[in-house]
């Protein structure tokens, strides 16, 4: 006997009703990208792994063991995206994009890391990401922010808290680093094992360290704002004065220093305290030389991706979204000649009345398994389909959801009474 075929550890489905999660927060995002004038750009999620290389960093976590590389039939060393910000630039360069021009861009898709699953973290998992292109300023900052705060209001989700830093100029922390290896260095014995590994290959990263023991090290560490130059403590002024003056509420958190290399001045999450661990929902900032860095020529850069498993998960709490997906309506149908003609009333009804949501049996079945089905799917009425009312010209309706009495109605006058009752309102949209 052959056992089931599994999904991958870490690649899971998404089944309805779930889907449905999904979609509000795909629509609700298309709707405020539209809203703040950004255009969608779709990317390939195969890349040479040279960018992700160049892009993230060598010594990141992500290129040193999470990347799904493999070696196509060509001998080309091909990598799943880990992210969505090194296809987006290698895109705007190569068609001219940041040429002369700035630019509002968001994507959506699969992004791959082969880190260990868990609840939230998994090794396909959904981006959302926005990009702004040639804008140099904190306003730009601020608009991306801003969007985002706009969305968790739209989807009704509460309680995220905005964390913001700055990392200042690439050279800032170039000197930023050697002090704090000092430091650490000083008390090596006294490090984890994951921050010595780290010492010598990315010691901004032992700042980030959620290990309990260390925290008192990390609280003793050297800051970056002493080493900030002018210029990103300017930025980081008007960047926090503005939020304030649009009523985000935010923290400044001088031990935010992100996982990728590329980022400098600008560095901020959302966070939740709701989904364990895994509570960051959204993290970005300013990356204003790696345009340059891959060969394009300089230019002002700045986005996010927020984590569409994360935010889904916050969502799930929210009941209202299983019974917005229900039909409105269930077409029963008893008799070979009523179920043909189900269809074809159910597609009249689809012209008439676009809005409803109409599911026709198609199960065969007696009047009451067909009742039974028609309760189970959330419908608000049932439309009942017989010989006898095809004959005379009618179709019966049952009220699923309130005490009212069955009721008969011609077909001809159907539409007309469907868009009196109302239903689609009932159900609050
Ligand atoms: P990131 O912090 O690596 O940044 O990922 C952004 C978000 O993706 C995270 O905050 C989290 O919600 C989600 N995420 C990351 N890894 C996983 C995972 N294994 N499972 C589930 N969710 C995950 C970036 O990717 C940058 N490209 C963001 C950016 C865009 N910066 C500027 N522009």
């Amino acid at each position: 006997m052959s056992r089931n075929i599994q999904a991958i550890r870490g690649m899971h489905d998404v089944l309805p009703p779930q889907t449905s999660q999904w979609q509000r927060l795909e629509h609700a995002f298309r709707e405020i990208a539209l809203a703040y004038s950004y255009e969608e750009i779709r990317l390939p999620i195969v890349e040479k792994t040279e960018l992700f290389v160049r892009t993230i960093g060598e010594v990141t976590d992500i290129v040193e063991k999470e990347m799904y590389t493999f070696t196509d039939r060509n001998g080309d060393s091909l990598t799943l995206r880990p992210e969505g910000t090194a296809g987006c630039v290698r895109a705007c360069i190569e068609n001219g994009l940041v040429h002369n021009q700035s630019q509002r861009l968001w994507y959506a898709g699969p992004m791959f890391r082969h880190e260990r699953p868990q609840k939230g973290r998994y090794r396909q998992f959904y981006q959302i990401g926005a990009e702004a292109y040639g804008m140099e300023g904190p306003e730009v900052d601020v608009e991306l922010i801003l969007m985002t705060a706009r969305l968790w209001r739209a989807l009704g989700i509460e309680g995220l808290r905005l964390e913001v830093n700055t990392l200042g100029s690439a050279a800032a922390r170039a000197a930023y680093r050697d002090e704090l290896v000092a430091y650490l260095e000083a008390r090596r014995d006294q490090l984890d094992d994951d921050s010595r590994r780290r010492l010598e290959r990315n010691p901004l990263r032992i700042l980030d360290s959620k290990e309990p023991r260390m925290q008192e090290i990390i609280a003793g560490a050297p800051s970056i704002a002493e080493w900030l130059d002018t210029a990103a403590k300017a930025h980081f002024t008007a960047l926090t004065a503005l939020l304030g003056d649009a009523g985000v509420p935010f923290v400044v958190n001088a031990r935010l220093v992100r996982g990728l290399d590329y980022y400098e001045k600008t560095v901020f999450e959302w966070v939740s305290d709701d989904l364990g661990a895994q509570g960051t929902v959204c993290a970005g900032g300013r990356y204003d030389g790696l345009i340059a860095q891959l060969g394009g020529r300089p230019t002002p850069a700045a986005g996010f991706a927020l984590g569409m498993d994360r935010v889904v998960a916050l969502l799930e709490q929210d009941e209202r979204v299983e019974r917005a997906r229900a039909p409105h309506v269930y077409l029963i149908a008893v008799g070979e000649g009523a179920e043909r003609q189900s269809v074809l009333l159910a597609e009249s009804l689809r012209d008439a009345l676009p809005d409803v949501r109409i599911r026709v049996n198609c199960e065969g079945g007696g009047f009451k398994g067909q009742f039974k089905r028609a309760d189970r799917s959330g419908a608000t009425i049932a439309l009942v389909l017989a010989e006898e009312e095809i004959a005379r010209g009618e179709v019966g309706i049952k009220f699923l959801r309130e005490e009212r009495p069955q009721a008969s109605v011609e077909t001809t006058a159907l539409v007309e009474y469907l868009r009196d009752l109302g239903i689609i309102n009932q159900q609050g949209h």
